[in-house]
């Protein structure tokens, strides 16, 4: 098969606290099909400041391996220049490039062997912990460091602190000629960063008004960054493309996003308040953490939506396993399944059976690919047999081309994911709470009020220390 596959048998059945038939979801299917046609006319709830938030889906078409091939380029000759490259940003502007840097070329890439004389790469403006930063300056003391800031707002405040420190350090570094080894990713007319590049020339990349963050995996600035760890665009954007394809046939046994969609709405609707995206790959582990994102973002409003809990297999299932066996049955599974590793490992046969394995040996079993299978199959059934529905995507081999169809496929299945709930999922208006509290806190000019208004609720609470 040259795709992703979704397998959804463990959806249906009775379990404890779960019942589903196939009849029952024919009555829901229309909603979905639904759902779809008006996503593909961009029709219904989907405006972020008057702009249909749909761009994304119109990427994998209108990009063109010309222009892919001049973004590789750019990144080719910058890597020529320097020994470390540091991407900023956070949520959308950070997650899918990490994602795909650590699931196609491994999550040790700054270990010299596995990068192969490319830059080593570094995330900032993901946190504000002053020891964490304390630690990557040291890392990047006396290297040829370049930088890539990606803000689509430009007012992001871990974003613009992480492009001060650095600021000063290319500055000091590279003198007047720092404005070569920094590059800026923003809006195309809006906001501070633009105005900033505008007016001291610095080298940048557009983020489309009609892409959010979250979606953003397959734009300039995101691909830049991608493309500095030496991974192929042409194939990733046709992986892409393939999806986009693929999911634009308008039945439901036809269309894998809106199988996943409908079901994780019916898992909600049946209260089911957690999705464990779980994974037998290491390297799938941080997609799953896009998925954290790509998802909670979109679809935690008014009260609904499912909290997505990444889970790395088998390492978590002697941990938090024991909660999902047999813990509340508030929960569903994701699986991203792995089908084939890159490698394989044989597991040695012994004269002396002292542990009991030779058994794998002689039942020709004995490769650790295929116990990574077996043991993720047998969680998916024990699971299912505890009270935990489930479905499986799975993803023929790691690379670009099957992980772009990935990236697409979730992305479709979260859009339609807001048809269902009834809301925006291209917006995110609960993020802002906290940065109105931070910059009111933190003195800024004209917060005066809210100032007051959190003294006061802050006298209103007893101190209760222990
Ligand atoms: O998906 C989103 O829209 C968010 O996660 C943003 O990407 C994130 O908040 C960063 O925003 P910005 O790129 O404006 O700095």
């Amino acid at each position: 098969m040259d795709r992703i596959t979704l397998d959804i048998s463990l959806m249906f059945g009775r379990i404890p606290g779960w019942e589903l038939k196939e009849k029952d979801l024919a009555n829901l299917i229309p909603m979905v099909e639904e759902a779809h046609k008006r996503l593909h006319k961009r029709e219904g709830d989907i405006l972020d400041k008057g702009i249909p938030m749909t761009g994304w889906l119109d990427l994998p078409f209108s990009l063109e391996e010309e222009h892919l091939l001049k973004i590789t380029e750019h990144a080719k000759e910058l890597s020529r220049k320097i020994d470390a490259f540091v991407s900023v940003g956070i949520g959308g502007s950070y997650l899918g490039i990490e994602a795909t840097i650590m699931c196609l070329k491994g999550t040790h890439y700054n270990q010299a062997l596995i990068r192969e004389g490319l830059p080593e790469i570094y995330f900032l403006g993901t946190n504000m912990d002053p020891d964490y930063y304390r630690e990557i300056l040291a890392i990047l003391k006396d290297k040829r460091v370049a930088i890539h800031v990606i803000s689509k707002s430009g007012t992001t405040l871990e974003t613009a602190v992480a492009f001060r420190v650095l600021r000063r350090l290319l500055k000091e570094e590279w003198g007047r000629g720092y404005k070569d080894y920094l590059v800026i990713s923003t809006d195309r007319q809006k906001g501070a960063l633009r105005a900033m590049a505008n007016a001291l020339g610095f080298k940048t990349y557009d983020i489309p008004e009609d892409v959010g963050g979250r979606f953003s995996v397959l734009t300039d600035p995101l691909l830049f960054s991608i493309a500095m760890a030496g991974i192929d665009l042409v194939s990733f954007w046709k992986g892409f493309r393939s999806m986009a394809e693929l999911l634009e046939v308008p039945d439901f046994y036809g269309n894998m996003s809106m199988a996943h969609a409908l079901l994780r709405y019916v898992a909600w609707q049946k209260g089911k308040a957690i999705e464990v995206v779980a994974t037998n790959s290491c390297h799938l582990y941080p997609v799953a953490r896009w998925m954290e994102q790509l998802f909670p973002e979109s679809e935690g409003h008014k009260g609904k939506g499912l909290w997505v809990s990444p889970s790395l297999y088998t390492e978590k299932l002697h941990a938090n396993g024991q909660m999902v066996q047999e813990g509340p049955r508030n929960m569903i599974e994701t699986f991203l399944v792995l089908q084939k590793h890159s490698s394989e490992i044989e597991i040695p046969k012994e004269e002396e059976d002292l542990d009991g394995l030779n058994f794998l040996c002689e039942r020709g079993t004995a490769y650790m690919g295929h116990i990574n299978r077996t043991a993720i199959e047998a969680t998916a059934i024990a699971h299912y047999q505890g009270g935990v529905p489930s479905m499986s995507l799975h993803i023929p081999e790691r690379t670009p081309y099957f992980i772009g169809q990935l990236y697409f496929l979730m992305e479709k299945s979260v859009a339609l994911s807001g048809y269902l709930l009834g809301h925006n999922p291209f917006v995110q208006p609960g993020v802002e709470a906290y940065k109105k509290n931070m910059y009111a806190l933190l003195g800024k000019p004209g917060t005066e009020g809210l100032v007051k208004e959190l003294e006061k609720l802050k006298n209103t609470l007893s101190r209760v220390i222990i």
